[in-house]
């Protein structure tokens, strides 16, 4: 079996025991990366302070080594803060609006991909089976190629892909057409966005399906199919089901003084929903009086991208939201919603989940939502919670069991609320099992597995390819 090579902007370095850290993705490429051998390589988090970037930092942990490489504070601010976060990240999540163009940032990200390629090529070998992770990294196949690299290169975008009038927007928005061509597998999380993708490269007339998945563009054929990310399903319904025992868990029900539950855990970030969610919440409380002092919202919000404006400014908004709400609504003995800005522990969550009889997860537009599914991976099964669900959300298409909602109408959001907290425990049950199942059967290693069936060596490419 040939060695993987992993790229992905930050890097999940185990702690001292050697250790991953917590999270399915983690988790699976750590086990995958531990079978075969490899290298995880990308950015320390860090930047030098200097104008140039620090020398590359080698760590061993067994079979795996890790790679990273510390950047200068122009590049975080061009690459990371700039081009990937204000211009890839809004455009791809169908914000036009929040998009900010500039050349120099532009400039930048492409500055960074290739100073990664500079620093990857030397560690390579030749069966090295090479797999980039998100939009952060888009032209690092293309600059590898320069450099004369034929090993097999798969890519896997974590987010979603916009139509292509939205991505058209994008200055630059050929070359990261032809960035993705440089691939042999391009992995996304829906067949929405291999939809999306071949109508950006038919209306470009540079390239189209071929049949059997594959694509012909830019003079190369390749693979784009989708590769829905799956997560830990059975250890996380272990991890919640232990959490009973967890004082913080019994803390938290007593505080709770019978009243049920709705929960929502997501990263602060507008693609999420959560303006759009609390006025949900504040729907349904109005238009169902009989719940109110009968439910509690827990909202956990961890800070996020703080450097970029937008992200900054909905610090506030979502602040300021949940204190109107509570001011309003509140009583002397009960708080309408409970607000966390900081991120919990994985046991943790994983107890409130179970504790929690409605999951809201209700983003405007998301990849998959591992959220979604880790809520329903920690129900109880003998009394579940009901997930509501944003049909914007990757996680729709295969939790089709959830009650679907459209964020954007309030009103339609807090009747589904009422719907799931009245839904009666047969219908409870049929719903989770049927959700239950899938996520068993497509956990992450079956996605981590089933992507890198695609991308072994001894799949050729249907059209050989030219020589670089
Ligand atoms: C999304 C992206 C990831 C990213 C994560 C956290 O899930 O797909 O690539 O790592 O957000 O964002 P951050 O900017 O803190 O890495």
């Amino acid at each position: 079996m040939s060695r993987l090579v992993v790229v992905s902007n930050r890097v999940p370095v185990p702690d001292k025991a050697g250790n991953p850290p917590a999270g399915g993705l983690a988790v699976a490429l750590h086990a995958a990366l531990k079978e075969r051998g490899g290298i995880w390589m990308g950015w320390s988090g860090k930047s030098t302070g200097e104008a140039e970037p620090g020398p590359l930092s080698i760590m061993n942990n067994g079979a795996i080594q890790y790679a990273l490489t510390d950047l200068t504070d122009r590049d975080v601010a061009e690459y990371y803060n700039g081009f990937a976060n204000r211009v890839l990240w809004p455009i791809c999540h169908c914000r036009i609006d929040l998009a900010e163009y500039a050349r120099r940032e532009m400039a930048g990200y492409f500055r960074v991909n290739r100073l990664f390629a500079d620093r990857l090529v030397p560690l390579l070998r030749p069966d090295d089976v090479i797999w980039v992770h998100d939009y952060h990294l888009i032209p690092l196949a293309e600059e590898l190629r320069r450099r004369g690299v034929q090993n097999r290169i798969g890519f896997f975008l974590h987010i979603p892909w916009p139509p292509a009038d939205v991505f058209f927007s994008v200055p630059v928005y050929e070359s990261i057409l032809r960035g993705l061509a440089s691939y042999d597998v391009v992995g996304f999380q829906t067949d929405y966005d291999v939809d999306n993708f071949a109508a950006c490269l038919r209306r470009e007339g540079s390239g189209d399906r071929i049949g059997g998945g594959r694509f012909r563009a830019y003079g190369r054929s390749f693979i784009a199919a989708d590769f829905p990310i799956g997560m830990e399903t059975a250890e996380f319904a272990e991890l919640a089901e232990d959490a009973a025992h967890d004082r913080r868990i019994r803390e938290m029900a007593r505080s709770m003084q019978g009243r049920d539950l709705l929960i929502g855990v997501d990263r602060l970030d507008y693609s999420k929903g959560i303006p759009e969610r609390i006025a949900a919440y504040e729907a349904f409380l109005k238009g169902n009086p009989e719940f109110q002092d009968k439910v509690v919202y827990l909202q956990v919000t961890p800070k996020s991208r703080s450097e970029v404006p937008e992200y900054a400014a909905m610090q506030e908004n979502v602040a300021s939201l949940a204190g109107r709400l509570n001011g309003s609504l509140g009583s002397l003995d009960w708080v309408p919603m409970r607000y966390i800005n900081r991120s919990l522990r994985r046991p943790l969550l994983a107890g409130l989940y179970r504790m929690a009889k409605v999951g809201l997860v209700t983003p405007l537009r998301d990849g998959m939502n591992l959220v979604a599914k880790e809520f329903v991976a920690a129900q109880d099964p003998a009394n579940p919670g009901v997930l509501v669900l944003s049909r914007f959300a990757g996680a729709a298409r295969e939790l089709d069991s959830a009650l679907l909602i459209n964020p954007h109408d309030a009103e339609g959001t807090g009747r589904a609320i009422a719907r799931a907290l009245s839904m009666p425990l047969a219908e409870r049950k049929e719903r989770w099992e049927h959700m239950m199942k899938r996520l068993l059967s497509h956990d992450v290693t079956h996605w981590c597995a089933d992507y890198l069936s695609h991308l072994e060596p001894q799949r050729p490419t249907l059209v050989p390819e030219p020589a670089p």
